[in-house]
């Protein structure tokens, strides 16, 4: 028995997979053999989807099926629109789509044979999570919902979706890249916590819901929510040195730099700092790009660290319009593509993932009747 401790399991090699390889020293990012560069250049979300669940990238013909298969998908039951709709306002929207996964495992039957390594459910999900999201954001702010558009592709839809209005190629193409980059990322925790539930032979909806509780927490999503925060109250460029330095003088974390896998620039960071660089442009409004390049120069030089893809995706959907506490659902949006690729390849070679923990408590005590402990 193995008596070291790797504690957050750093280093641990738990399962093989075949979907995602990251090399952290060259910062290299790879699905199922294929650069990400490659991908994010030449790409779209749908395809990326395919070669996820398939193992291979798709004809043409084949990806016109699947987008075919996609549209009806985006509509979900009346019972879990009522559902959304009587969530209290307060209900943050991670925790609206953490429920709405787990209703439409009820409401879903047919989907959720415990074990079965079906496309059908990972296509309902990826299809239904925008949906999903838009009608709760909406719901919440006594808005009705938007009706669909099932012309659009997959990443412009789901910015009509979260924006209520219909983005231009440019827009759509920046949000089909992101979702391309967030798609899929090895064993991270949302997508271990994904397989471990999957590995006990239980549902792919359950599996998906435990990683959408996963993804919640703010160490996995969320940072580039706080990003922005921290852009917004630095302000102008002048005053990035001084907060920066203020900051790391504090021991606290700047947001969006860092990783636990990537020794050098996260790929993702260095695709989308072209982009929010791009969007900026067209916008006409440069000072979120401004702000993140002198604060990437201001952070590299004290620390030495290196952007995530957290860095630049903030500023990105914030000039798309997308409001900051939506950004970790968007996140879901993508990244159920790879959750479901896991959760499939997971039931293809099926042990169930149960390690074993070093004890450290107590032994031999002796029992004590009630009576005769003390207050
Ligand atoms: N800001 C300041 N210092 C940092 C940062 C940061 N963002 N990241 C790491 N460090 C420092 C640590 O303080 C530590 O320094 P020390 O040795 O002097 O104590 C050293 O670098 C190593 O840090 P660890 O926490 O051991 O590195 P780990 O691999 O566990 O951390 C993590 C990775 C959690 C991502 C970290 O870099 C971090 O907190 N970053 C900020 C949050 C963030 O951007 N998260 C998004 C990650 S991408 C994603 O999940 C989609």
């Amino acid at each position: 028995m193995p008596e070291e401790v790797q504690k957050g399991l750093e280093d641990v090699v738990a399962l093989a997979s075949r979907i995602t390889f990251i090399d952290g020293n060259e910062g290299r990012l790879v699905y199922e053999g294929y650069d990400i560069r490659d991908l994010a250049e030449r790409s779209t979300f749908e395809e990326v989807a395919y070669l996820l669940w398939y193992g291979r990238l798709p004809s043409a013909t084949q990806l016109r099926d699947l987008k075919e298969r996609l549209r009806p998908l985006r509509e979900i039951p009346e019972e879990l629109r009522a559902l959304l709709a009587r969530l209290p306002a307060s209900a943050g929207p991670m925790d609206a789509l953490r429920t709405a996964v787990s209703a439409l495992a009820i409401l879903e039957p047919g989907e959720t044979k415990t074990g079965e390594s079906s496309i059908g459910g990972a296509l309902r999900l990826t299809a239904a999570l925008p949906t999903i999201v838009s009608e709760q954001n909406r719901r919440r702010q006594g808005l009705e919902p938007l009706p669909l558009r099932p012309e659009l592709d997959h990443a412009a839809h789901a910015l009509y979706l979260l924006t209520g209005r219909e983005g231009n190629a440019l827009e759509n193409r920046s949000l089909d890249v992101a979702l391309i980059l967030h798609a899929d990322h090895e064993l991270n925790a949302s997508t271990f916590a994904a397989r471990v539930t999957a590995s006990t032979l239980s549902d792919l909806y359950s599996a998906i819901t435990s990683a959408v509780g996963t993804l919640k927490g703010p160490l996995h999503g969320g940072a580039n929510e706080r990003v922005m925060e921290l852009l917004r109250a630095i302000d102008t460029v002048d005053r990035v040195e001084p907060v920066i330095k203020e900051k790391l003088a504090r021991h606290e974390r700047i947001m969006g730099f860092g990783h636990r896998v990537y020794k050098v620039e996260d790929p993702r960071a260095t695709i989308l700092r072209v982009w929010s660089q791009r969007l900026g442009e067209a916008a006409g409004n440069l000072r979120w790009y401004d702000l993140l390049r002198k604060v990437e120069e201001v952070v590299h030089r004290e620390k030495g660290l290196y952007p995530n893809v957290d860095l630049y995706s903030g500023s990105v959907y914030t000039l798309l319009g997308i409001p900051d506490d939506l950004f970790t659902p968007l996140f879901a949006m993508s990244r159920v593509a790879g959750w479901t690729a896991h959760v499939l390849e997971e039931y293809e070679d099926l042990r169930l993932i149960r390690p074993v923990a070093q004890y450290v408590g107590p032994n031999h005590l002796a029992y004590v009747p009630i009576a005769e402990r003390p207050d």
